[in-house]
């Protein structure tokens, strides 16, 4: 609640009071850059209509002032006031203490561990589909923590195309819009055979990396083959609760990555395996023992530091405590958030069959339908 306002510094800041809590101040320039009016941003998009150029670099505040329950700026460059909300600008305020440093998720996210096992999201395929309540649902807890379940589907090749439609499209990648994953004589990938398989990310050689994954199960009758998955936000969290040095040592230098395996695909990438925005806050993991490169982005000096660190990491992705684990059965799919969550595979035997499918969704799909999802529920309440 502004209850009233005031220019300082000569025009370069707006303070606004709110009712004796710490007061919001906003700079002219950053006021004049998200001026709500129709000549800055169009009313049917909402995307700005000027650059960052056209605003003068000596504009300032002329007025300000409370008036039918907005705040009304002048700025130097325009003859008439310019209306804000105050509900806006109160949502808006960057005048706040800095994040504190150390390990820090999204405000969205949850990072989570064995415990999961008995509430993991999961819906019923038909339900998903039929009833928007459901599905809202199940996509913030898929948001929330980067993995879900989902029910009841035909059995049915490319069934998997109607789980992705649910909230977004597919990436085509060399593996084609969809891949299979059952035993191959002569794989070209391990994931086509067999051997179990340790807890990774997929596709780690690629920038961006797929950002979703879906498998989903069309024959499961062979001895073993269950899925695992491990969130490596929570992996991360606990190797920076053991060492912050660690931690600091796998998000500040690039690991190596790549996948030459097919004719005609040399997949090449430089990235950290822990990936953090520059005020500190993880955004991705990538982890996948079969695609890691020679590591040369790390000093000479901290080699072995890193190496420790990255063996830690491992340890910490093998714990079962870390581990959900459940056997798909056929009509069943789980989806992962590819820069978060790690999915492995136990062995199975050549006994019956195992056969399932995968594709990679991207994950801004999924981030929009939920977002607008949640906005026109707001508009309807
Ligand atoms: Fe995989």
């Amino acid at each position: 609640m502004i209850t009233s306002v005031t220019v300082a510094e000569k025009g370069d800041v707006l303070v606004c009071a709110n009712g004796g809590e710490h007061d919001m101040r906003f700079h002219a320039v950053w006021l004049r850059d998200n001026a709500p009016d129709a000549n800055t941003r169009s009313p049917q998009n909402g995307q700005r209509l000027i650059s960052i150029t056209d605003i003068p670099d000596d504009l300032v505040i002329r007025s300000a002032e409370l008036a039918g329950g907005k705040v009304m700026v002048r700025f130097s460059d325009r003859d008439q006031d310019i209306a804000f909300e105050p509900d806006w600008l109160s949502a808006h305020s960057y005048d706040t203490a800095p994040a504190a440093s150390g390990f820090r998720l999204a405000p969205d996210v949850e990072a989570w561990d064995q415990r999961l096992s008995n509430a993991m999201p999961c819906a019923d395929f038909d339900a998903l589909h039929d009833d928007p309540a459901v599905l809202l649902d199940w996509l913030q807890g898929l948001n929330r923590h980067g993995v879900a379940k989902v029910s009841a589907g035909p059995v049915e090749s490319g069934a998997l195309l109607d789980v992705a439609s649910l909230f977004g499209y597919v990436r085509e990648t060399n593996y084609g819009k969809w891949f299979e994953v059952r035993t191959e004589v002569n794989p070209v990938n391990l994931a086509y055979t067999g051997l179990g398989l340790q807890a990774h990310t997929d596709n780690p050689y690629r920038d961006p990396v797929p950002t979703m994954q879906i498998l989903y199960c069309l024959e499961n009758s062979a001895e073993g083959g269950d899925s695992i998955v491990v969130d490596g936000f929570a992996c991360a969290r606990r190797l920076h609760e053991e060492n912050p040095e660690d931690f600091e040592l796998l998000s500040q230098h690039c690991a190596a990555f790549s996948y030459e395996g097919s004719k005609g695909v040399a997949l090449h990438s430089r990235r950290p395996m822990l990936e953090c925005t520059p005020d500190g806050e993880l955004t991705s993991v990538r982890f996948n023992n079969r695609s890691a490169a020679a590591f040369t982005d790390i000093p000479f000096d901290k080699m072995n530091a890193y190496y420790r660190a990255y063996r830690r990491l491992g340890e910490l992705v093998d714990d079962p405590q870390m581990q959900v684990a459940f056997k798909l059965q056929p009509g069943e799919s789980f989806i992962v958030d590819n820069t978060r969550v790690l999915h492995a595979r136990k062995g199975y035997s050549g006994d019956g069959t195992r056969w399932l499918q995968g594709c990679y969704p991207d994950k801004d799909g999924m981030k929009s339908k939920l977002a607008s999802m949640i906005s026109e529920q707001g508009a309807q309440s």
